[in-house]
């Protein structure tokens, strides 16, 4: 919207004054009206999956849907795609600004230093069934964290918050690999605090304690990038659900144990999964046509998993960047010519010149390419997700502390349209 109004008034058809509404104008972006007096006044907004609805204020994330910008703290992400590691990127969302050389050696020390897992939590993976999805057992793990911390936590202390966050960026990529490890009945690998942030992730993941393992450069720094790209993105499902749940005051692991469940769904952070098994299940050019005919079909639930996004109406810069690094990966392991790969591209082809896709401005989502540079590097599918989890973390935890130290911050208690019964009398059970 040009020219943002600075007030706005709210008029009814029913006699009732008008209601003046302040507008309140962020740094970048929309401005939003306020309308927390409306309750005061017996009215209530609707506005289901929050379509129209700013819920915080935040300084960390700005997205420009229609331009296609991203930015964290003000940088854009192609710079920190460019130039940053992804332990950067996460002190840059959790303090503000990018570390100087001393902050960022500290940072990474203390991380890389708390990685491991406390001892009792391995009886927690055992406890699983050998073939539970990698999600659901991070869900549970994570949230097990909170019976290990919890005393003398006290969130509203910046410090206290800071040593959880800590925590959780160093120990969710173990918990993530090590359900991987566990599914696939190998042994848990302990980590290596002189690898990168990356690479121990992969060290974790692939290694066995037979072989020696080095983590291929040219797939580390693909890895770093996939877990940049995912480091945070403003107020989506997952970090909504993080604040929520976070704004009753629950213990922060709890928090992030909700977040990762928010984020499994296909429509969010499972897509990347979801994306790779539509391939498979495509898994020939000819078939294409028929998918994208189902995709279309409003009698059909199928949907083009890995294309569309709630905010970008335009190419998500996210995507440039790893379908561009999907190239050099594929390039680098002579995979040009992989069927799945050749059938992702056919298939980007075709939807980005159909009437229906285009006249929709549904493009490919990050999600769409960075499952085939994690299949590349051979992430299983399964864990996909579970990726996407670990990079996010850092968001999470940027967010849920900046709520924490915001004062207008408050208990999230979203209100409703009742379309229920109207009160009526009870009936004893024989005269129902
Ligand atoms: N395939 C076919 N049609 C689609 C798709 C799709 N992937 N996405 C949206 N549409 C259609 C939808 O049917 C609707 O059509 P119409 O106007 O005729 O009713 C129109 O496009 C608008 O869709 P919407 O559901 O109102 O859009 P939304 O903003 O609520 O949904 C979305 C966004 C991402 C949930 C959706 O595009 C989708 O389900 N995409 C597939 C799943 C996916 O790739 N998700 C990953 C998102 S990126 C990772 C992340 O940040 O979490």
């Amino acid at each position: 919207m040009n020219n943002q109004p600075t007030k706005v008034t709210l008029s009814f058809d029913n006699g009732n004054a008008p209601i003046e509404l302040p507008v309140l104008a962020g740094t970048l972006g929309n401005s939003v009206i306020d309308i927390r007096s409306l309750g005061q006044h017996g009215i209530f907004t609707y506005d289901p999956g929050f379509m129209s609805t700013a819920a915080c204020n935040s300084n960390i994330t700005f997205i420009d849907g229609e331009k296609g910008l991203l930015f964290h703290r003000g940088y854009p992400i192609e710079q920190l795609a460019e130039h940053c590691d992804y332990l950067e990127v996460a002190y840059l969302l959790m303090h503000g600004d990018l570390p100087n050389a001393a902050e960022k050696q500290r940072f990474t020390k203390k991380i890389t230093g708390s990685t491991m897992l406390h001892d009792q939590l391995n009886n927690i993976f055992r406890g699983y069934r050998r073939d539970a999805h990698p999600m659901a057992v991070m869900v549970g793990v994570v949230g097990s964290l909170s019976a290990f911390y919890f005393n003398n936590m006290e969130i509203l202390d910046p410090r206290h918050r800071e040593i959880s966050a800590h925590r959780l960026l160093a120990k969710v990529p173990t918990i993530a690999a090590w359900s991987y490890k566990y599914i696939s009945g190998q042994p848990f690998m302990y980590p290596q605090n002189h690898l990168s942030y990356a690479e121990n992730f992969m060290y974790m993941m692939f290694a066995t304690p037979c072989e020696e393992y080095v983590p291929n450069p040219i797939l580390a720094k693909a890895f770093e990038r996939i877990l940049i790209l995912h480091a945070d993105h403003e107020q989506n499902a997952s970090t909504s659900t993080v604040r929520l749940v976070g704004s009753s005051g629950a213990n922060p692991f709890a928090c992030i144990s909700a977040g990762i469940a928010s984020l499994w769904g296909p429509a969010h952070g499972g897509a990347n999964e979801a994306t790779l098994n539509m391939l498979e299940e495509i898994g020939d050019a000819s078939r294409i046509g028929e998918f994208i005919n189902r995709a279309k079909d409003k009698t059909d639930s199928f949907r083009l998993m890995g294309f569309g996004h709630r905010v970008y109406r335009n190419m998500d810069p996210r995507a440039a960047i790893m379908r561009k690094t999907c190239h050099e990966v594929l390039d680098a392991l002579g995979l040009n010519n992989d069927p799945l790969f050749k059938l992702a591209m056919m298939l980007e082809k075709i939807a980005l010149e159909d009437e229906y896709f285009v006249s929709r401005r549904l493009y490919p989502n990050v999600d769409f390419y960075s499952g085939i540079v994690m299949r590349a590097m051979g992430i299983p599918n399964t864990m996909f997700t579970a990726v996407f989890a670990l990079a996010r973390t850092a968001g999470w935890v940027a967010q849920w502390s900046e709520m924490h130290a915001d004062p207008q911050s408050k208990i999230g208690r979203p209100r409703q349209l009742y379309t229920g019964s109207q009160a009526r009398e009870f009936l004893p059970l024989d005269q129902r």
